[in-house]
Parts: structure tokens; C-alpha cells; sequence
């Protein structure tokens, strides 16, 4: 398989850990190891105490899939097959679902594997591309124009990286409705789930939706534990999961055998988990209203409804290409371009979901003041 280079992680692969701030994660801050097996539940703790480092069982360990299941309404622990990261779970997903003659719809701008992968296999993609000027919303109309009687897949992402958009309910069960009538399977990558920043706002899991639905989702950001490489699908469709499965024999296989175990302990201890995640977002967040309050003859402001990044404007005539390498070489603080997405708007995207971001937005805002006025 020849497949294009994925711009954003090349871009954090050059930069992540050699700069002072990086203020355009999407991760949250990770759990200090510790502090995670702190809050291990009894059956846990003694699993972790007493853990072998064999191969782990290839769909991920019974008791994770059955606290992943929990998060749904819908799926029983078989309807879960546990991945390193959502990453390889996209992965897996397009390999399974395209291939050559198939058409696939993806929201953009997108994570790049979204709909990358599924042109690397050959099947032919339309970007259903969102504007800022519409708030980054979906549109319906313009989605169903989109479909073709070769679309196997829509994808959608919500809470949305990078514009922080979040459809309402009616908009997403329409576009759950437009891959069912299509007799597509929507993917509905759920990996900022539980971060809504009005908890009301939660759409439903697409799983939950019927069997053309897979849900995505991952330890990395709403549960703030990228460290362990732990994702999973969950689907009605089981024989879409054991395709999957299959697949995965030709990945990883399985699961690593410490990180299945310190998501149990995680998962289980969900409460304590997302009420961190959300203070975190909610304090960084304000921060950002301030900034932007007082900065908007320079950027424009879609406030974020959920997740961790958000995806704001350079108004200024400087090239924003230009305006992150002048503030990275500046300051040591590290914002993506919308370059990094392929984008041409102009915009940067911020993430809100660690714990530096007071000093690092400070340090871009004293920046801001010097260069932009
Ligand atoms: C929308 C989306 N999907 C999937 C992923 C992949 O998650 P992970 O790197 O934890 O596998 C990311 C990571 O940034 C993401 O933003």
C-alpha cells in the first residue's frame, strides 16, 4: 500500500518534544501512572498485581470489553473489539470497508487518516467540507448530494477536531439516517466524546444508532491516558468486527497486556477520570474567551461545543504559516497552521487540554501584542 504522508503527525513528530509549550494537542494532560492505580477498584488491582506480560486475547481482555460496552447503551461486550489506539481502529476500518470502485464521504477538515487511508485502498473520497462562516456545521442537504450509489462509508467526527463543532442531535441522527438509507456504514469517530462542554449536549453513540453504525473511541482524550495506545470499535455489526479482527492478525494482533489493564482501572474509575478531563477544558477554555475577547481584531472565534481544539482565524495579513514559526522560534510555543490539514483558510489550531496552556497563552498573547499590535 502506498500512502500519503500524515502532515500533522510529521509536523508533531518534528516539534513535539523539543519545544517548551506545545499549545495545539489534542490529547489531555496525562494521568501520572501513580495516580491512575490509585484509583484501581479491588478485581483491578489485584489483575495489576498480578499481571503476566504473555500475548493478551486478540478482540482485547473480556472484563475491558465489558467496561467499554458500558459506556453505550446498546453493545454487549462482544460488540467490541479493543485496538492500539483509534488510529490502528481506522485503519482496520477502511481496509475492511473499501476498496477499489467504493465511494466514501468524510467531514473536513479532518484528521488525516479519516480519509486517507480509504484513498490508499483505492476507494474514491468526497471531503464534505465544513466553513467557518456556517459555524463548521453539517450540511444535510449538501451531504445526501454527496452520496452515490457506490458510498460504503461515511465518516463523521464529533465533538470535531479541529473546529470543536458538535452537531445537534437532529443534524446527527439525519446524517446516521443518510448512511442508512445509502446502506453505508457511518463511522462516527466518538475519540472526544464525553466532553461535550454542556453535558446535555451528548449526542448518541453512533453503535447505538443501529448496525450501520461503528462507534470509535480511545483512552487518549476525553479519559486524558494516550500513553497507553488503547482504542476499540464497537458495532451492531458483528460481522463487520470479525472482518476487523481478521484484519488485525496482520497489525498488532493484540493489546498490550499493562495498558489493557490501566484502562480497565481507568474506565471503571470514569467519574473521577472526566471530572478532571472537564475542569481542565473548562478552566483552559476560559482563558482562550479571554484571549480571544481581547485579541479579536486579530483572530476570529468559533467557540469550541466539546472536545479539546478548537480552530481559530488569522485575521492579519501575516501568512499563518509564518506567524507559528515566528511564534515557536519567539517563544518556544508550538501552534499547528491549518497548512498542517491542508487547509487554506488561514487558521490555527489550538488545543485546550493541558496544563501549561495559562503560561503558554500568555507568552503567544505578549507575542501577539509585539508583532500584531
Ligand atoms: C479525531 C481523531 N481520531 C482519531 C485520533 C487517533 O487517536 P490515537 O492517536 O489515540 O490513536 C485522533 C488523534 O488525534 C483524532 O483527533
Amino acid at each position: 500500500m502506498r500512502i500519503e504522508d500524515f502532515e500533522l503527525e510529521r509536523f508533531f513528530a518534528r516539534y513535539e518534544f523539543v519545544v517548551r509549550h506545545v499549545l495545539c494537542a489534542s490529547d489531555l494532560e496525562g494521568w501520572p501512572m501513580a495516580e491512575v492505580l490509585a484509583l484501581a477498584d479491588p478485581e483491578s488491582d489485584a489483575l495489576w498485581r498480578g499481571l503476566r506480560l504473555g500475548y493478551t486475547e486478540a478482540p482485547g481482555h473480556p472484563l475491558l470489553r465489558a467496561e467499554i460496552a458500558s459506556l453505550y447503551e446498546t453493545i454487549a461486550p462482544n460488540e467490541v473489539l479493543v485496538f492500539n489506539g483509534a488510529e490502528e481502529a481506522i485503519f482496520t476500518v477502511a481496509n475492511v470497508l473499501l476498496g477499489p470502485g467504493d465511494h466514501a464521504i468524510v467531514v473536513w477538515p479532518a484528521y488525516q487518516s479519516l480519509y486517507a487511508v480509504a484513498r490508499a485502498v483505492g476507494a474514491e473520497v468526497s471531503l464534505h467540507e465544513l466553513h467557518e462562516s456556517e459555524g463548521w456545521a453539517i450540511d444535510v442537504d449538501r451531504l445526501r448530494q454527496q452520496v452515490t450509489p457506490r458510498t460504503k462509508l461515511i465518516v463523521v467526527n464529533a465533538p470535531h477536531n479541529p473546529t470543536g463543532n458538535l452537531p445537534d442531535a437532529a443534524t446527527y441522527r439525519a446524517v446516521a439516517e443518510t448512511a442508512a438509507d445509502a446502506g453505508a456504514h457511518l463511522l462516527s469517530d466518538e475519540v472526544y466524546r464525553f466532553l461535550e462542554l454542556d453535558p446535555t449536549d451528548r449526542l448518541p453513540a453512533g453503535a447505538d444508532l443501529g448496525p450501520p453504525g461503528i462507534s470509535l473511541g480511545v483512552m487518549s482524550k476525553s479519559f486524558a491516558l494516550a500513553g497507553l495506545r488503547i482504542g476499540w470499535l464497537a458495532s451492531q455489526d458483528t460481522r463487520l468486527l470479525d472482518a476487523a479482527a481478521r484484519f488485525k492478525d496482520y497489525t498488532t494482533i493484540c493489546a498490550s497486556a499493562p495498558a489493557e489493564i490501566l484502562s480497565l482501572i481507568a474506565l471503571r474509575a470514569r467519574d473521577a477520570v472526566l471530572a478532571r478531563s472537564r475542569r481542565l477544558i473548562a478552566d483552559n477554555l476560559a482563558l482562550l474567551d479571554g484571549f480571544f475577547g481581547r485579541q479579536s481584531e486579530h483572530f476570529s472565534w468559533v467557540r469550541p461545543r466539546g472536545g479539546s481544539v478548537a480552530f481559530p482565524r488569522l485575521r492579519a495579513s501575516v501568512p499563518v504559516d509564518r506567524f507559528a514559526a515566528d511564534l515557536l522560534e519567539a517563544e518556544g510555543v508550538l501552534v499547528a497552521p491549518g497548512t498542517v490539514f491542508g487547509h487554506p483558510g488561514n487558521h490555527l489550531r489550538l488545543g485546550f487540554g493541558r496544563e501549561d496552556l495559562p503560561v503558554a497563552l500568555d507568552l503567544m498573547e505578549a507575542f501577539t501584542r509585539r508583532t500584531l499590535g
